[in-house]
């Protein structure tokens, strides 16, 4: 039975990860396996050998020289049964950034990058990896990219070595070398200690790290990951991010999804909001905020009592609704709904401020801010970041995924 991260204190203090974005990347290998050898499973690098048998672990086809986006869609669309999973997603993300897929639970995020991954057929529209179309070329598409699904997909029962040795034997690299690189990322992602200890005996942080780590033992040129810090804690979830800074920063491509909105501010440079199978929003962080106002005032009062009043001058002065934070003295509200124009909103703030001065209602002290991308999702999606609505979630990561490990996932 699977353990829930968090609900298993994290053994030891973690090393930091990685050290060096240069060890996530895999040096050139001699290669002895059976030629054309092609592994798929969701950590489905496959490589190619070059004429005299020879390949790395570094990506599969980076002769490849496409020139174009990493990934293109148009109308997208997958169903199942009633539910239009996926509704005419229209996708463009260029090579070598992070692109955020947000969205609730059920929105679509993990139907969408299995479609991209091959994994599914979509039953409408059209995708392209690096040019290749995801249904007519889907060999070409796996050898470019590489999954960390949503729920762990190492083998439980095999220590962190063996299952990374696992690995690069079946994608045809040699013993040593296998070992080697082994060796290089347990320790790149702080889990040199846990080498040799089952998988099952990980923490949820170190799951999550092993996970990625064999999805990128041979670097893809595509990087999938769904979900990769759900469940984790605050510090696994930042070694998370550094080891995903550190796989960008060495070309690769990465789409993430995420249902924490500062995951995506962190790392992502441009986000798509997708809800109930549609994407409802796209464009750089700074655009989405835009789009929702110009910011949001956040004023403290001295005294909670004065709250009730403080809330029906500000309504006035700003004509729009004012939420009442946790904090009993705080109160916030959005100015300058659909309007990109800080000065405006910021005007109207001082006004609004100067109606509670002329109120007798003090104030300690207010700020005027760009819209979080929390106020940017509810603001888009209408409803919280609920994480239970969806029938087949599970409130953690740590639900095994229903595939046996390394079996061949095929296209549906
Ligand atoms: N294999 C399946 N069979 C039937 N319905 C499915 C299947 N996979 C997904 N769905 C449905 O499709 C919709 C989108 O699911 P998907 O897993 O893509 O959402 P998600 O955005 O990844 O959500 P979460 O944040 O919970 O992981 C949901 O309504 C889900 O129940
Ligand atoms: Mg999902």
């Amino acid at each position: 039975m699977a353990t829930g991260p968090g609900s298993r204190p994290e053994p030891r203090p973690v090393v930091a990860v990685p050290m060096s974005p240069k060890a996530l990347t895999a040096p050139p290998m001699s290669f002895r396996g059976p030629r054309g050898l092609h592994s798929e499973n969701s950590h489905g690098t496959s490589h190619q050998n070059d004429a005299d048998g020879r390949t790395d672990m570094t990506s599969s086809n980076r002769t490849d020289h496409w020139a174009g986006p990493a990934i293109e869609t148009a109308g997208l669309v997958k169903t199942f049964g009633d539910t239009r999973a996926v509704d005419g997603v229209d996708l463009r993300i260029e090579p070598g950034t992070v692109y955020g897929l947000l969205g609730p639970n059920g929105a679509g995020k993990t139907t969408t990058v299995r479609m991209l991954a091959t994994l599914l057929r979509p039953d409408g529209g059209e995708a392209h990896v690096f040019g290749h179309d995801v249904v007519r070329e889907a060999d070409a598409v796996r050898s470019r990219v590489s999954l960390t699904g949503q729920y762990a997909s190492v083998d439980e029962d095999l220590t962190g070595t063996e299952n990374l040795v696992l690995l690069a034997r079946l994608t045809g690299h040699a013993k040593k070398a296998s070992y080697d690189r082994a060796a290089q990322l347990l320790d790149a992602f702080g889990l040199s200690e846990a080498a040799g200890r089952q998988v099952k005996n990980y923490s949820g942080g170190m799951r999550r790290r092993i996970d990625i780590a064999a999805s990128i033992l041979n670097t893809p040129d595509l990087l999938f990951l769904d979900e990769p810090t759900t469940g984790l804690d605050p510090r696994s979830r930042n070694q998370v991010w550094e080891i995903v800074r550190a796989v960008v920063a060495q070309g690769t491509t990465v789409l993430l999804t995420t249902q924490y909105l500062d995951e995506a501010d962190q790392l992502a440079s441009r986000i798509a909001v997708i809800d109930k199978g549609k994407v409802i929003a796209e464009g750089t962080k700074g655009e989405l905020k835009a789009s929702v106002g110009a910011g949001a005032v956040h004023v403290r009062l001295r005294d909670a009592d004065r709250r009730p009043e403080a809330e029906r001058v500000l309504r006035q002065a700003l004509g729009t609704d004012v939420q009442l934070e946790p904090d009993p003295v705080a109160l916030t509200a959005r100015v300058g709904n659909g309007s990109p124009d800080g000065a405006a909103a910021a005007e109207k703030a001082s006004r609004a401020l100067a109606e509670l001065a002329r109120a007798g209602i003090t104030v300690d002290n207010f700020s005027l801010g760009q819209p979080s991308l929390d106020e940017v999702f509810l603001a888009l999606t209408g409803k919280p970041d609920d994480r239970h609505d969806s029938p087949h979630d599970s409130p953690d990561d740590s639900r095994p995924e229903p595939q046996p490990t390394l079996k061949k996932e095929a296209t549906a």
